[in-house]
């Protein structure tokens, strides 16, 4: 049985778990006058279009389509990211994805694979919960999905302007980068937003005082006069009326409900180009499409559901690429830093790095292992609890007191090849679908994480790491320390002998890029329309088939931006 401690500190700790201090700050939305509780909202509302969902992709489409005359809704179930330590500093990210609680910003699943996982729950979605690492799609990944680059390009820019800055790559970032240049991920490319093969620093989306800005930001863009946000806003619907046979169903409005339960309406205006648009994220799309009575009919009956398309292809294709790292206690000070530099390979996988302190019961475990390092060499593996910590970390939690500087090295695989599908558990739209992803099931998914973790392991032992690295902390010896910790439910192969094969399928956890659910030509077509529904688009990143970039964010942005332009045009064809 898991004990509710363990899991709590567990789930951070495979959410490279880093401690860090920042200051709080109470602050308000630069945009407070249109964006309000959902318990402020009228029973009854009319909109030209209704957005669902204020995450990362929505937040840049409802701000775009609000400059085009239009009236917007946008609905959001979590509330906003500003004002709270664990959304806003940098060493908040570990917070986040620790807290459990109904009101956290981030709300955990464990998939049917057994890895712990997690999807957002306030404005700004992912990009108020994430790692902050912000890099484009491949050109290759564009001209794929059939977008106009220079609309793309435009797209990215504007994203830009607002909410992306230099990493500032102190030692730790440095060092890997180096190591992957020394490993043979060449060339280096510098820092660039674009995705290009060899070792980059990329953007992100912390500015110099370790501030988190998000998707929620690009609301500053709107017009204040044509837009409404309501917060703690949880859809539960989208009303689709139903049509005589050989005609198409069209949505007309939504039915949500707000923070004390009360039910409120919100309908389309009149007119032949309003709609109702889909951005609840890879989970909430195809769940809330299935809730709605779009979706595999055999699974809607067995929830009491009224089918009104019997879509099989709704919740198909979901997938999660395979994340596997290691952990290198350091003699050495380390900087906090999340996600900086990568290096995209020629072998389908992505390295990337992160280091600070990390904590909790995880680490607590690893630094009695590593304690064996320190009695060979002499230098200590924990530092002090010093003061500010002390004073952010009242009471005797002992397992607070574990803290140990270290970096971690992790590959993602490009992708993933395989893929799940997710189903409806009922009809609470705050319950978490089933979701299976199928992790390894295509073997090349497999062979790209062993080449991958080849690659990681020159990176650990190039001169670049020594200092960061205990002189016993060899590959082997951190590839068995994360095989001794419960970072994800999977069961361990430990024999004297196990393969790189056996690591990467027992140690595997999530980077969080999941995707899919509403794919392009399965359940939407080219321009994000709802197969066989009128006045209906799902834009977010449940339309992809493969995670654009070496991680997603710039692309679910620029898709957001992109598509409202491409909607706007649409209502005033020139
Ligand atoms: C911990 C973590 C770390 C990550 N690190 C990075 C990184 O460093 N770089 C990077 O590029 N990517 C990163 N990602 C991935 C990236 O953040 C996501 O791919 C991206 O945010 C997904 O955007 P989306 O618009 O599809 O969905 P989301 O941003 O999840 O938006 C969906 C929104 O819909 C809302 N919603 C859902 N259901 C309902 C409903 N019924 N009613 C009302 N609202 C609803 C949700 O609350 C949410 O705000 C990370 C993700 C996580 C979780
Ligand atoms: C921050 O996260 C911690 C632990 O994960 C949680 O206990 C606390 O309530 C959170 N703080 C806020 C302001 O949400
Ligand atoms: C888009 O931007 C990239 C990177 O700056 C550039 O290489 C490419 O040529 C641009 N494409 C267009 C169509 O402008
Ligand atoms: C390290 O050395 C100390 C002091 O000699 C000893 O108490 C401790 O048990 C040793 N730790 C390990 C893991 O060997």
């Amino acid at each position: 049985m898991i004990s509710p401690m363990w899991f709590l500190h567990n789930v951070a700790a495979i959410s490279l778990g880093i401690f860090f201090i920042a200051s709080s700050s109470a602050e308000q939305a630069p945009y407070s006058s249109f964006a309000k509780d959902a318990k402020l909202a009228p029973p009854v509302m009319y909109f030209d279009y209704i957005v669902i969902g204020g995450g990362t992709s929505g937040c840049a489409l409802a701000a775009t389509l609000s400059q085009g005359g239009a009236k917007i809704l946008l609905l959001e179930r979590g509330g906003l990211p500003y004002g709270n330590p664990n959304i806003t500093n940098i060493g908040g990210f570990p917070e986040t994805l620790a807290d459990t609680s109904p009101t956290s910003a981030s709300q955990l699943f464990l998939s049917m694979d057994g890895v712990f996982n997690h999807r957002a729950r306030v404005l700004g979605g992912g990009s108020a919960i994430n790692a902050g690492f912000y890099t484009r799609a491949s050109s290759d990944y564009v001209a794929s999905s059939g977008w106009n680059p220079r609309l793309v390009n435009e797209s990215y820019e504007w994203v830009e302007k607002k909410v992306v800055f230099q990493s500032p790559m102190l030692t730790w970032q440095s060092a890997v980068r180096d190591g992957l240049l020394d490993a043979g991920v060449s060339p280096n490319n510098g820092f660039t937003y674009e995705h290009l093969p060899g070792t980059k620093v990329g953007g992100t989306m912390f500015d110099q005082n370790g501030y988190r800005h998000t998707a929620a930001d690009l609301l500053e863009y709107a017009d204040p006069t044509k837009i409404s946000v309501y917060l703690h806003a949880t859809v539960y619907q989208i009303l689709i009326r139903t049509v005589p046979a050989g005609q198409k169903p069209k949505a007309f409005g939504v039915y949500f409900r707000d923070s004390n339960g009360n039910r409120h309406m919100a309908y389309l205006n009149n007119g032949p180009v309003n709609e109702i648009i889909l951005s609840s994220g890879a989970l909430g799309s195809p769940q809330l499409l299935m809730l709605s009575g779009i979706g595999p009919a055999n699974q809607l009956r067995a929830q009491g559901i009224k089918v009104i398309l019997d879509q099989p292809n709704v919740g198909q294709g979901m997938s999660d690429n395979p994340m596997n790292a290691v952990f290198i206690p350091s003699p050495r000070p380390v900087e906090m830093s999340l996600i900086q530099v990568v290096g995209i390979t020629q072998v389908g996988s992505f390295i990337e790095a992160a280091s600070g302190f990390f904590e909790l019961v995880w680490a607590r475990r690893m630094a009695q292992e590593v304690s064996k390092f320190e009695n060979q060499t002499g230098h200590p593996f924990t530092t002090p609890f010093n003061e500010n910590k002390q004073e952010a970390m009242p009471g005797p939690d002992p397992y607070r007191y574990a803290n140990i500087q270290a970096g971690v090295i992790l590959e993602k695989i490009a992708g993933p090849f395989s893929t799940g599908y997710l189903e409806l558990q009922s009809r609470d739209p705050n319950d978490n679908p089933r979701v299976t992803f199928n992790y390894f099931k295509d073997p090349r998914d497999l062979q790209r994480c062993v080449q991958g973790m080849e690659i990681v392991r020159r990176v650990v032992e190039s001169r670049h790491l020594f200092t960061f690295r205990y002189p016993f902390a060899t590959m082997q010896t951190l590839m068995n320390m994360m095989l001794t910790y419960p970072i994800n439910l999977r069961p361990k192969h430990v024999t004297a002998t196990y393969s790189m094969e056996q690591f990467c399928v027992d140690t595997v956890m999530t980077i969080w890029h999941y995707h899919g659910g509403c794919q392009v030509g399965r359940v939407v077509d080219q321009n994000y329309r709802v197969l066989g529904v009128d006045s209906l688009r799902v834009i977010d990143g449940s339309t992809f088939y493969n995670s654009p970039g070496t991680n997603p964010q710039a692309t679910v942005m620029m898709l957001g931006r992109y598509m409202g332009q491409r909607i706007l045009q649409d209502r005033t064809p020139f």
